[in-house]
């Protein structure tokens, strides 16, 4: 029997596959009844991300149902924040709840040192999931960057307008950067951990990007990101990086020559026809359906994936949504969406 290469790999790697690969941000969580069961025998969320066997389990949840060719580990962008020794509250109905980074920073109130001891839970619910996983069937880790982890540490949580952590980077700009790099060197080790634990693929999410203004982009989201690729890929090269500068807008082309970074997931606002000329073929695209339409489901959902798949389906591209699963989605419009891009042959419509 020929084996399969997993074709997330392959397209990662630019080779040629039958179709492309299909994974969801959020493929896992409230939407399925099972995970529902397993977290309410949970006493937090946190202590859920520390399960490995419960993790895991919760990580395979979706490949049970569904035909995605990828795994992304069950764990949270946030987990850093509380091995560093900040609290991290998940409250229902409001989200995460952070106790307030007071300022300026001071770098040895920061346990940096035990960030991957501390994570190692998150390490071996991936170990079980590399050895429960098909082999053609790719593993993803991830972390986010530094900017949209800064953003929860210094707002407390979610924010509106982005006021505390927009007018400290602004008026203090030195002592920002020292927790941007503290975070950039926590967060790449992070990374490199998942990757020795069995992390095929790792993707950045800065899901808080689009927030910055033209001439910060750069410093607080472009530069810190390429420093955690060169990183990761020096330690660990040929392990692809997948980034999510999330709402970027034209500036997501400035992702697209970093070294280290091998595909860029942008979201459901940016034209296709505009990212098909920019950015694929000298990077792999990925994205970018309206997480809606998986609410929606019917005429409108299977519209929707076609015309994104006629555009940009027949080059280096991962099939996935601009942002993360919605709660309120049908797991049954999950099965339909994957039944499109299975059936989706390439060079089908050109
Ligand atoms: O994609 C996956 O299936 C893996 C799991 C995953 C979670 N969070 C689980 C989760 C991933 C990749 C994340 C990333 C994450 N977490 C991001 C980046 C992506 C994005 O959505 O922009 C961010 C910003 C966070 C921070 C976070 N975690 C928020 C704002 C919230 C509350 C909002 C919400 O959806 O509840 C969380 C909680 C969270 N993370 C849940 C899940 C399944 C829900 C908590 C629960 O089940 O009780």
């Amino acid at each position: 029997m020929v084996k399969q290469k997993p074709r997330l790999l392959s397209t990662l790697n630019f080779e040629k596959v039958d179709r492309p690969p299909i994974w969801l941000m959020r493929q896992a969580g409230r939407y399925l009844p099972e995970y529902r069961e397993i977290r309410r025998k949970t006493s937090s969320f946190l202590s859920l991300c520390y399960s490995p066997e419960l993790a895991a389990e919760v990580t395979l949840q979706p490949l049970k149902r569904f035909p995605l060719d990828a795994a992304i580990i069950f764990s949270d962008i946030l987990v850093i924040p509380d091995a560093l020794g900040q609290k991290v509250d998940f409250r229902e109905g409001i989200g995460p709840v952070l106790s307030v980074l007071e300022r300026p920073f001071k770098i040895s109130e920061y346990k940096q040192n035990r960030v991957g001891k501390y994570l190692s839970p998150v390490y071996e619910a991936l170990r079980i999931v590399r050895n429960k996983l098909p082999k053609n069937k790719t593993l993803i880790g991830f972390s986010g960057a530094p900017w949209t982890v800064a953003t929860y540490m210094l707002e407390g949580g979610s924010s509106r307008n982005f006021a505390n952590i927009k007018s400290w980077a602004f008026n203090e700009p030195k002592n920002f950067g020292q927790l941007i790099s503290m975070l950039e060197h926590v967060l790449a080790e992070h990374l490199i951990c998942q990757i020795n634990a069995g992390a095929d693929v790792v993707q950045i999410f800065d899901s808080w990007a689009g927030v910055l203004p033209d001439g910060a982009f750069e410093k607080w989201s472009v530069e810190p990101i390429s420093r955690i690729a060169k990183k990761v890929s020096l330690a660990k090269p040929g392990v692809p990086i997948i980034v999510f500068p999330r709402l970027a807008g034209l500036k997501y082309g400035k992702f697209k020559n970093l070294s280290g970074v091998s595909a860029i997931s942008i979201d459901q606002t940016v034209p296709l026809d505009w990212a098909q000329g920019s950015l694929q073929g000298e990077t792999v695209l990925q994205g970018n359906l309206d997480p809606v339409f998986l609410v929606c489901g019917g005429k409108a959902l299977e519209k929707e994936t076609k015309r994104i798949l006629e555009i940009v389906g027949n080059k280096q591209f991962i099939f996935n949504l601009g942002h993360g699963v919605l709660p309120q989605t049908p797991p049954e419009n999950v099965s339909a969406l994957c039944k499109i891009v299975l059936n989706w042959k390439l060079n089908e419509k050109t």
